[in-house]
């Protein structure tokens, strides 16, 4: 076991209404091993409250710092780390300019591995800790990224990029040399072979991944959900309703639908642990799909502002009650910092006018970058309770330790905070990766 004193950032468990920060200025996080030996979080509270109950225990000091759990990236393109900044008018020439020619040079192993080095050591340094992450169409993409993930220890879910038209050749999914059956059963192939070898292998998961609807046949889509209905418990990620002319698109090639979304329920794959990217141009029909289904949105504001897509509506899916998160879409969005995330989706906020013309409150912007998150990806406990994004016994203890005084004009600001709002939007609004002074990992896992 091993305790931290220092302030501490938390969140209540949370059902309904707004969520809930707690703040300890003199806090205690007790973490230690659980049945399972991995570690998790054993007490957390006041210094004053604990430290009787914990004398015996190794305590690190860490004054003026603040710990909080460690950042959730709902959605983010490991492959796209070099296509962050990348002017387009719009998305599907942003696609087709950028983003395809970068990901075709992941067929090679090596190119795979260095790129996949990179990307986690950028989250590490940026605070997440639990990533669900595109790979692309290459099975060796999506091997290097799980190896290298399981040797961090990081929470990461991924899955083989399920394309098999409108894409360049070499970016479709490809027929086995020598193999008897054509690349989208060899698609679905190996899509179910990587569960096997990585779903479940300590902290990793898979995500069964049609990249968007416009980019599979039916028959993919097809196999896809009823891959999907075998495994229930992997998760599901794509992207729907980002940009008018991506709508436009899908609806022409799955006109039988209702909408852009109902095509992804007609073919199964949307139920509790299915995340869908943007979910920004959706009427109440949609939203209601939403809630029935149990899918939840990957909001990537610094992504749809950037490229022009629009403003998800934090209003409507509040009034109808679907799950959501926060992520960065890097590389169409433009930081791996949560921080850059949160400080875009407040923009957004402002769109819908909500909570009286203020936009999100601080507290709950962090909770949909943490808690909120977590919650989303639905790993929990034998009791029901959510284990990533917070801090509550028994979370997995992934944490970040922030310095608020990491620059001149942080330490200025934030020493003026007179309360927990003020403190935490100082950070929101004027931090990034140097705030993050360390990211602990829950380590000790029998994979
Ligand atoms: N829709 C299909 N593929 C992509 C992608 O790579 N990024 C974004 N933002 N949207 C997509
Ligand atoms: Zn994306």
């Amino acid at each position: 076991m091993k305790a931290y004193r220092a302030s501490i950032l938390w969140f209540a468990p949370h059902s309904e209404g707004p969520p809930q920060a707690l703040f300890e200025e003199d806090g205690l996080l007790v973490v230690g091993p659980n049945a399972a030996g991995l570690q998790v979080v054993q007490a957390i509270g006041a210094w004053r409250d604990l430290s009787p109950r914990f004398a015996q225990v190794p305590v690190e000091h860490l004054p003026g710092r603040i710990i909080a759990p460690g950042f959730v990236d709902l959605h983010v393109h490991f492959p796209q780390t070099n296509v962050i900044g990348s002017p387009a008018s719009g998305l599907l020439p942003w696609l087709e300019n950028y983003t395809f020619p970068e990901e075709k040079r992941f067929a090679s192993i090596d190119y795979s591995a260095e790129a996949a080095g990179f990307f986690i050591d950028e989250l590490l340094r940026n605070g997440v800790t639990t990533a669900l992450a595109f790979a692309t169409s290459h099975t060796t993409s999506v091997n290097a990224l799980f190896a290298e993930a399981q040797a961090r220890s990081l929470r990461l879910i991924t899955g083989l990029c399920l394309m098999d038209r409108h894409a360049p050749p070499d970016l479709l999914n490809q027929q086995s040399p020598g193999g008897h059956v054509d690349a989208t059963m060899q698609s679905l192939l190996d899509s179910e072979a990587l569960i096997h070898h990585w779903h479940g292998k300590g902290r990793l998961g898979y995500a069964i991944t049609p990249r968007f609807a416009p980019t599979s046949t039916d028959a993919q889509l097809r196999g896809a959900g009823e891959l999907a209905a075998r495994y229930s418990d992997v998760w599901i990620q794509s992207h729907v309703a980002e940009n008018k002319d991506e709508i436009a698109w899908a609806r022409e090639l799955f006109p039988k639908s209702r909408s852009y979304l109902a095509t992804y329920d007609d073919f199964g794959l949307m139920r509790e642990r299915a995340v869908y990217a943007h979910c920004i141009h959706f009427d109440d029909d949609d939203r209601a799909l939403m809630r029935a289904t149990g899918a939840s949105a990957a909001i990537s504001p610094t992504s749809n502002l950037f490229l022009g897509s629009g403003f998800f509506d934090y209003a409507g899916a509040d009034r109808i009650g679907f799950g959501y998160g926060l992520a960065s879409d890097v590389g169409g969005g433009t930081s791996f910092s949560p921080f850059h995330t949160m400080l875009a989706a407040y923009y957004v906020g402002r769109e819908g006018q909500i909570n009286h013309g203020l936009s999100l409150s601080p507290q709950n912007l962090w909770w949909q970058h943490t808690a909120g998150a977590g919650r989303v990806l639905a790993v929990k406990g034998s009791d029901g309770q959510s284990l990533v994004g917070n801090l509550l016994p028994g979370c997995e203890a992934d944490f970040v330790v922030l310095n608020p005084k990491a620059t001149p004009l942080l330490a200025r600001k934030t020493a003026l905070a007179s309360n927990l709002d003020e403190l935490l939007f100082s950070m929101i609004v004027l931090g990034d990766d140097r705030l993050i002074e360390r990211t602990v990992i829950s380590q000790g896992l029998a994979v």
